[in-house]
């Protein structure tokens, strides 16, 4: 008995103290940073619209820029918008997918593996339901369940 007690209080003040520490992933707390460190030389200020880079993805490609995501609305689009899925699907490691390889992205998401690996950890936590789905693939629920909180 005695030691039953001690497994769910040990257990409880894990859970507890995990609640307590684990900080929520944000747009604002965590997300920017990371995109203005590694994303923004190609997806800030130059870059064109998601509209504009539909028009001539090959001319924009070889301007080396992608479409703009310096703030949360626009960032939104590639991830419950009208492109939704995009920011997923780019920033996988692959690890879960049939032939195993990363979206084209992920290699920017940090300067070495290790970082990599925990901003994607980051970033799926933010993301709330992590699906390389394209939209029209999406169901309501699984739109509704993409997070993705601003603060
Ligand atoms: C060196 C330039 C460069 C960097 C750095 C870069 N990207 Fe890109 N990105 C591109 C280009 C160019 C495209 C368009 C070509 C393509 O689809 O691969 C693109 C495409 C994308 C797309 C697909 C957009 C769509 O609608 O098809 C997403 C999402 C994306 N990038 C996210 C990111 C994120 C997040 C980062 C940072 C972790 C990042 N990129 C870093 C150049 C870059």
């Amino acid at each position: 008995m005695r030691i039953l007690h001690l497994l769910i209080a040990a257990g409880a003040m894990v859970a507890f103290s995990g609640a307590a520490t684990a900080q929520s992933v944000t747009y604002e707390n965590g997300v920017k940073k990371i995109l203005s460190e590694r994303c923004m030389g190609c997806h800030g200020k130059g870059a064109p619209t998601l509209a504009e880079f539909d028009k001539d993805k090959e001319g924009w490609k070889k301007k080396m820029k992608g479409p703009r995501i310096d703030d949360y609305q626009n960032l939104m689009i590639l991830v419950n918008g009208s492109d939704a899925g995009a920011l997923m699907r780019r920033l996988d490691d692959g690890k879960n997918t049939k032939d195993g390889k990363p979206g084209n992205m992920y290699n920017y998401l940090g300067k070495n593996a290790d970082e990599r690996a925990q901003r994607l950890v980051a970033m799926k936590q933010w993301v709330g339901n992590w699906t390389l789905k394209r939209r029209k693939e999406m169901s309501e629920g699984e739109l509704k369940s993409i997070t993705a909180a601003e603060k």
